[in-house]
């Protein structure tokens, strides 16, 4: 995918619940928004007609966004990894939306959460999954099915894992290499995931980026996290992780096809970020960006 190359779209935000207000009063502070459709909606179960119900509002907001800035589509719904289960409804409905708000480019996560049976059941957390051939050659089948529904390109993020799987046939960067290659989806490289992973596996996130094929990656994720019960977790907590702002500028020096560079943070943390730690964040990966990319 990235042999095409995507329009530079800059230094963008994650939508959540807290933001309409500071994107209505500072929308000088991002170039372009990143939503999570699957808040933006209700999802009624797969027997029910219609299925899904989006919210008003908050489609509103988009639709007025979109005349003024690119938006992009973030989804966590699919579990592309749940080996049982591939969510054709789901990949319908984001067609929809993308026929709607012509987002440049979709996302989803390399990961699953959903556990198929009688009463479908989730994770609460989204799963790594494991980085063998069986698993590549699926998840590049519902790539393909996905890249012919929907007509704009698609993107996969790196996962987070506190617990290793053993006998792995492949490395991470590895999986992901051969995935964005044979697949023709780009790399959504989250550099704070990377670091989470760093920090509970004891290897460098250096080494990482090294062993990354960083051609495909097409856009990044920046954030913070907190530390629980001897874990780092990539618990989107405030301001972006200061070893992040490093891997940032590493990143973007030798990352030709970046297109994007998104701030993550959980609402839950807007009381310690404010309005001006939101543009603090933002206005400081624009520094970064305007020297490199
Ligand atoms: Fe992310």
């Amino acid at each position: 995918m990235p042999s095409v190359p995507q329009p530079k779209l800059g230094v963008g935000l994650l939508f959540n619940p807290v933001l309409p207000e500071f994107v209505t009063s500072h929308a000088d502070a991002f170039d372009y928004l990143e939503i999570i459709p699957d808040r933006e909606w209700s999802d009624r179960g797969v027997d029910a007609t219609p299925r899904y119900a989006t919210l008003d509002a908050s489609f509103d907001l988009f639709r007025r966004v979109r005349e003024r800035k690119p938006l992009l589509c973030h989804s966590i719904g699919l579990s592309i990894g749940s080996a049982g289960l591939f969510d054709l409804g789901h990949v319908d409905q984001i067609n929809r939306i993308q026929t709607e708000l012509d987002f440049a480019w979709h996302s989803d996560h390399l990961s699953f959460a959903r556990l198929p049976g009688e009463h479908e059941m989730h994770t609460a957390i989204s799963m790594p999954v494991p980085y063998d051939q069986e698993v590549l050659q699926l998840i590049k089948d519902r790539v393909e099915h996905i890249r012919a529904e929907v007509p704009c390109p698609f993107l996969l993020e790196n996962n987070v894992y506190y617990v290793d799987a053993p006998d792995q046939e492949m490395s991470e960067p590895e999986f992901l290499n051969r995935l964005a290659r044979e697949s023709g989806c780009g790399i959504l490289l989250d550099l704070h995931n990377v670091y989470v992973n760093s920090r509970n596996h004891g290897f460098t996130p250096e080494s990482f980026l090294r062993d990354l094929d960083l051609s495909q990656v097409v856009e990044l994720h920046i954030a913070g996290g907190d530390d629980l019960l001897g874990f780092y977790t990539d618990a989107h907590a405030g301001p972006v992780a200061e070893p992040v702002w490093g891997l940032l500028e590493d990143t973007l020096r030798a990352a030709p096809a970046v297109s994007a560079v998104t701030f993550e943070f959980h609402e839950s943390s807007y009381p310690m970020l404010k309005t001006e730690g939101i543009v603090a964040e933002l206005s400081h990966a624009r520094r970064i960006w305007d020297r490199y990319a």
